[in-house]
Parts: C-alpha cells; structure tokens; sequence
C-alpha cells in the first residue's frame, strides 16, 4: 500500500502550485509521495518526490490508476468565481474520484471545503451549492474521512489580504464595506497543512471548522494593515448595498480583485470562526505577516506594489 521507496503515496487533486497546495506540498513531501493532479505544470512540483499528473478532474474520466496504492486522497481543487457550467463538471469529476475511491477501498479521503455562509448562497450561489454536493457526498459515502473548513487564508501571495494591502498602497485608500463592525479569524496558510496533517492522522470521521489564533473585528485589522504600510487609515464608506452593487460591478469588469458573494458573507458575520486547538505549536498570528509585506510593499515605489 505504499510508493516503491516504501512510504505512503497522497493524492493530491487541485495542484500543488495553489495557494494551499504549496503549502501542503512542504507539509508532506519530507515523508510522503506525492501524485498531484491539477493542469498547469508548477516549479515547485519539479523536484523532489512529486509525480505531477497534467489533468483536468473535472473531465478526467477514469481515477482508478491514479489510485494505485494511495493511502490518502486529498481534494483541494475548486474555483472562485463561475457559474453552474464551470462548477458542476468539476463536481461531476470529484464524484467520480469518489466513487472509484469507494470502489478501490482507499483507505483515507481529506476534502477542503469552506464555513457556512448566508442561507441564499448556500442553496442559490453554485460555488457553494454544489460544493456542499460533494461535502454531503463524501459524508454519506462510508469512506473514512475528514472535511476541513477554514476561513481566511493569509500566506505568501495569497489573494486577498495581499491584494488589500496593494490596493491601500496604490491608491491609499480602501472601500470600507458597511460598518467594518463584523469579524474575520485569518489562519495561516501553514498552519492549514499542519491541520490537514494532524487531523488525517487522527483515526475516525469527522467536519472541523477552523479559525486563526485571533477574531479580528474586521475594521481593526484594516486599520493595523494601514499602520503596516505606514499610512493612515483613509475609508470610502460604503452602505452594505452598495458595497455589494460595488463589488457586482468590479466582478462584471472581469476583474478578480473581490466578487459580490465575498462581499455577502463578509457583511454577514460568519467568518469570525474560533481558533483551531488540535496544533502542538501555536497558530500564526497575522500581524507578522501583515507588517512583513508592508514592509516589503513600503520599499518599492505604490505603482509597483
Ligand atoms: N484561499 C482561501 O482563503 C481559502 C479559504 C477557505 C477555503 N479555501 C479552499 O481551499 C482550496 C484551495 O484554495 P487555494 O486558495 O489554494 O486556491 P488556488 O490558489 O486557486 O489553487 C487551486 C488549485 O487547484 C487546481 N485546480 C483548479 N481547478 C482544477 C481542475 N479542474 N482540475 C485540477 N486541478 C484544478 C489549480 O491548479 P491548475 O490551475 O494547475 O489546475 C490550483 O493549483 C479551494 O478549495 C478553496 O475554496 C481557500
């Protein structure tokens, strides 16, 4: 049941060259074979125990050879923005890999998923609707299993408090979305793949949520990435209704910068989640984080931020 060296073989489906996957490939490479599938071939994947499968799991038909001996099926990939016809096929395709890991008998199925949201995303937005398909699915399916669901990643060229820290560089202002009174619990990206790591480890089924080591209220945490970048603080203040209208017409510009739904659970107050506790060390606080990048942003001139 384990890669010819003799250690066990993961399944890494959604790459490692993502935001979580890179950290989870520096989490498990020490002792694990990693075969990773995703689209884009990704240095970090290039050396070192990684056998990179260039696939698409949302039209890859077949999973049982890529379940030969795994011990540990680990499921990352899921976009941010789309609509059904970019959701469902990729669902379709994990429920497929379910299905053929039920059929080989794998021995363990980690699944990242995301906290509640506002009752009309869950059931209308096809990010989490179909998203909570595949939770159910895998909970239902016998497979022993755990489903982690964090909130608010942070880490090295992540997508959103980066990109906030940016913005406020660039144009030294930030949209203040309703009162700033609602809370965020940022947790480390590493932190993350420890988690996955300890709670894979523990034997038994189970759907944790999981916070960072402090719950911020929002506008606090604006104001400190403000001071980070050596600025005042300095809001557009914007009614819960127009900080959605805003962010629905940034999302119809194409832009990526922030999508409507984000705006949504933001302004619902749901992301304040309570610490992870299952770690040996202590969870990283996101003040180091947000003062190094200041630091690094306050160093090159705004426009290249
Ligand atoms: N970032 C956060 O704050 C946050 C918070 C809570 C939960 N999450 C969840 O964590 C997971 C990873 O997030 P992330 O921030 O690391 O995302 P990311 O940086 O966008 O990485 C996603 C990875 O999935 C792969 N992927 C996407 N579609 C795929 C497909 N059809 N087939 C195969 N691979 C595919 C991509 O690789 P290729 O392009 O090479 O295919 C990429 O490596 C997601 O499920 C996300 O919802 C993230």
């Amino acid at each position: 049941m384990t890669a010819p060296d003799g250690r066990p073989l993961l399944l890494l489906v959604g790459g490692g060259g993502g935001l979580v996957g890179r950290s989870v490939l520096m989490e498990f490479q020490a002792d694990w074979s990693i075969r990773s599938v995703h689209r884009h071939p990704v240095p970090e994947e290039q050396h070192g125990g990684v056998e990179w499968i260039a696939a698409d799991a949302a039209s890859l038909e077949n999973w049982d050879p890529l379940l030969k001996d795994v011990d540990l099926v680990l499921t990352l990939a899921w976009y941010r923005p789309g609509h059904d016809r970019r959701f469902a096929p990729l669902t379709r395709g994990l429920l497929r890999l379910l299905d053929a890991a039920s059929r080989c008998g794998s021995p363990r199925f980690a699944h990242l998923s995301v906290p509640d949201a506002p009752a009309d995303l869950e059931q209308g937005l096809p990010y989490l609707a179909l998203r909570r398909r595949f939770d159910r699915a895998l909970e239902r399916s016998g497979i022993s299993h755990v489903i982690v669901r964090p909130t608010m990643l942070f880490g090295p060229g992540d997508r959103l408090l980066t990109v906030m820290l940016r913005q406020m560089r660039r144009y030294r202002f930030f949209p203040l979305f309703g009162t700033g009174e609602y809370h965020v619990s940022p947790l480390s990206v590493r932190d993350l793949a420890r988690i996955l790591r300890t709670e894979v480890g523990r034997p038994g089924s189970r759907n944790i949520l999981a916070g960072g080591p402090r719950r911020w209220r929002y506008r606090d945490l604006t104001d400190r990435m403000f001071a980070a970048l050596g600025q005042r603080p300095r809001y557009w203040h914007l009614s819960p209704r127009n900080s959605v209208r805003l962010a629905s017409t940034i999302e119809r510009l194409g832009s990526s910068l922030i999508y409507r739904y984000e705006v949504e659970w933001l302004l619902a107050d749901m992301l304040g989640l309570p610490p992870y506790t299952g770690l040996d060390l202590p969870l990283a606080d996101v003040e180091p984080f947000i003062g190094a990048e200041g630091a690094r942003m306050r160093a090159r001139p705004a426009a290249l931020a």
